[in-house]
């Protein structure tokens, strides 16, 4: 009898401290784990950032955030930790498609919501997509790039596409979306065959420069995003041939890609908005038990020389001096959408 005491006595003790445990030692009722693919590129560090002021709003939720360092393993094994810990939800932005998918899967089987942000996967098993419509994007660089090479059935030029990573569902939508465009384009020839730029400034360098070195005459690179476009002015300017040359990116985050449209360094940027903070207003919906949809779209707007300025005058990121100049400009300024204009797909 005494011993069935003990053990009684031990479990009472014991199973509660295993509780506040798991839950990191919080009462807060609703455990949510994010796994980030990388926080190596400034976009990435804006999405933590907005994601962590959203939830900041919630006083109901625990966020635990997992870096998986641009490594598909180490975000695996994350996943696979958040659904050992038995997280009340998951949102992932995966590195990979293919690799990631399975966990994923693992954690919807297993009745874990997941909602997937950005990056795509193999299947949809899982409970919701958040992310910008990457082929809409890539359709309006493609009719930007052709204005800018002599418009509409006319449009002649030489062209180099700087890819994302390969295996990210991103980087295909974006060439499929800008090659739907450019194709009916005779006159445009595309010079570089695709080659894995991982979404990186250094490789966007290093595939710019090889470009270089092997033609003459280049009139317009489409990097899949802007650190890459940077990347491939900066091996441009090295050649001293970036006069002349279109660039052209994707994100828009206005200490970066908006700053170099607006130092002339980018013709233009197409806005990739983080899902950070749609993430957790999902997420929060979902835990009170409303109904989501299946798909989120975020909204996207082009940036150039016409815009760039009154962006970076709202986000306080221009000199006095500049901001003197264009005083009156800054009464026009748009709002940078901060809802999804448009949702496409229907409840599960
Ligand atoms: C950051 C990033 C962005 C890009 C997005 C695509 O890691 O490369 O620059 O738009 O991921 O998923």
């Amino acid at each position: 009898m005494r011993q069935v005491l003990k053990v009684f006595v031990l479990l009472v003790w014991i199973v509660p401290l295993a509780w506040v445990e798991t839950l990191g030692a919080t009462d807060k009722p609703f455990v949510i784990g994010f796994s980030q693919a990388t926080t190596t590129e400034p976009w990435r560090l804006l999405f933590n950032k907005e994601l962590r002021t959203e939830a900041a709003k919630y006083p109901e939720i625990e966020l635990i955030v997992r870096d998986g360092q641009d490594d598909a393993q180490k975000q695996f094994a994350d996943v696979e930790e958040f659904i050992e810990q038995r997280v009340d939800l998951i949102l992932i932005s995966p590195k990979v498609a293919g690799a990631l998918t399975p966990v994923v899967n693992k954690a919807f089987d297993m009745g874990i919501p997941i909602i997937v942000l950005d990056r795509d996967l193999a299947n949809k098993r899982y409970t919701q997509f958040i992310g910008g419509d990457n082929k809409l994007i890539g359709r309006t660089a493609g009719q930007y790039a052709v204005s800018r090479l002599g418009g509409e059935g006319k449009a002649s030029g030489n062209l180099v596409e700087i890819w994302g990573g390969m295996k990210s569902t991103p980087a295909h939508d974006r060439h499929e979306g800008f090659a739907e465009v450019i194709s009916k384009e005779p006159g445009i020839r595309s010079l570089v065959v695709a080659r894995d730029g991982d979404w990186k400034q250094d490789l966007g360098y290093e595939i710019m420069a090889d470009a270089l070195e092997r033609f003459d005459k280049i009139d317009l690179v489409y990097a899949h995003n802007d650190p890459m476009a940077y990347g491939a002015y900066l091996a441009a300017k090295d050649a001293g041939r970036e006069n002349g040359i279109v660039f052209l990116g994707i994100d828009a985050i206005p200490a970066e890609g908006v700053r170099w449209v607006h130092e002339g360094v980018l013709t233009a940027t197409f806005l990739y908005m983080t899902p950070g903070a749609e993430g957790i207003r999902q997420a929060i919906r979902l835990l009170r038990g409303e109904e989501i949809q299946r798909r989120v779209t975020l909204p996207t707007m082009t940036i150039d020389r016409s815009n760039a300025e009154q962006i970076l005058l709202r986000h306080g990121l221009l000199s006095d001096e500049e901001d003197d100049k264009t005083e009156e400009h800054s009464k026009l300024i748009a709002e940078r959408p901060s809802m999804p204009a448009s949702q496409s797909g229907g409840a599960q």
